[in-house]
């Protein structure tokens, strides 16, 4: 089975390049960047890493993130993530980063994106990868908007954007104008909605900020008429089993609505989230929630297929991936 999964060519379309900072790499950056973290070394990081719910995460998540100074310390986290993604058999990967937990310290957005530019065209000829800039959704709409038009500059750099951070209170319809203006840049649409938050985020999102597709999206199974819905217009999810595990929205995997939602025709995929934190990369997602569910090998081809055709890749290429899957699983 997991040398099958590892084999089996995949798309990762969420996944947090912030989250994939590893207790390691935080202290050594933590050192020489002189970030002071609340914790004397890697185990004691590794031991904060036990989560009640989202917030209880997003604020180690975020003291971590701090320790990303330079171009060269965003480059090696791209690198690190990038060589893991492989290793799992990921063709492509659409990547989150927040940059607001950036410029809000003083780092400059410049930094950022060279930083992860120089990471993803050292890779390209092994694993193709875009960037999607999410607004954090804990700040006001305005500073989505204003990080919006910085980020401009770098227009060719970015294919998407998202929403993230706390979702409870901050419902999306909030930053309708950041999305209207990142869609009149010809940029993608995609927000987290439906993880802790309830299927009406999912329903807004859609409605309101015309994403395409939902980043994870679990609650919106407590609804049979969006659910109807997700079908007919064949709105991708990109669920996060172990995310969704760590963080106490499904504490059993066995509990996990991953496998009714797909027999119900929902376009739904396997991804990591926050790999780093929650135990896992892509690779271990798929295990878990094939062994938790009792996934068959069909069901496994089809999430495989859907994480290709959920992809923000033109048509031919999308055409070349699901071949490969083709070729593959015969
Ligand atoms: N930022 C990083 N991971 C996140 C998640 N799972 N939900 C919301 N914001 C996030
Ligand atoms: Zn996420």
């Amino acid at each position: 089975m997991e040398t099958f999964l590892r084999g089996l060519p995949k798309a990762e379309l969420h996944l947090h390049i912030e989250g994939t900072l590893e207790p390691e790499m935080m202290f050594d950056l933590a050192q020489r960047n002189d970030v002071t973290l609340p914790y004397a070394n890697v185990a004691e990081i590794r031991a904060a890493y036990e989560f009640e719910n989202l917030q209880s995460f997003l604020d180690v998540y975020y003291a971590g993130a701090s320790v990303l100074v330079t171009a060269s310390d965003f480059s090696a986290l791209m690198s690190a993530y990038l060589d893991r993604a492989i290793a799992d058999g990921v063709r492509h990967a659409e990547i989150f980063f927040d940059p607001q937990t950036h410029t809000e310290r003083g780092i400059a957005i410049e930094t950022v994106f060279t930083g992860f530019a120089a990471a993803q065209d050292r890779y390209a000829d092994r694993i193709s990868t875009s960037l999607i800039l999410c607004f954090l959704r804990h700040l006001p709409p305005e500073s989505a908007v204003s990080t919006l038009r910085a980020a401009l500059v770098w227009r060719d750099r970015f294919i998407a954007v998202g929403l993230d951070s706390g979702e409870a209170g901050n419902p999306p319809e909030l930053f309708v104008d950041a999305y209207r203006e990142a869609k009149a840049a010809g940029l993608r649409l995609v927000a987290h909605a439906g993880e802790e938050g309830p299927a009406d985020y999912v329903r807004s999102a859609l409605d309101i900020l015309h994403v395409e597709r939902i980043d994870h999206g679990v609650r919106a199974a407590d609804d049979p008429n969006l659910v109807a819905r997700l079908v007919a217009e064949g709105i991708p999810l990109t669920m996060c089993p172990l995310s969704n595990q760590k963080l106490q929205v499904f504490p059993d995997l066995r509990d996990h609505n991953l496998k009714q939602l797909l027999d119900q025709g929902v376009r739904v995929t396997i991804n990591s989230d926050d790999p780093s934190y929650f135990g896992g990369y892509i690779l271990d997602n798929y295990l878990a929630i094939a062994d938790a569910l009792n996934l068959d090998r069909d069901d496994l081809i089809l999430l495989a297929r859907n994480s290709i055709e959920a992809t923000f890749l033109a048509d031919d290429a999308k055409a070349v991936l699901l071949a490969e899957i083709d070729d593959y699983v015969q």
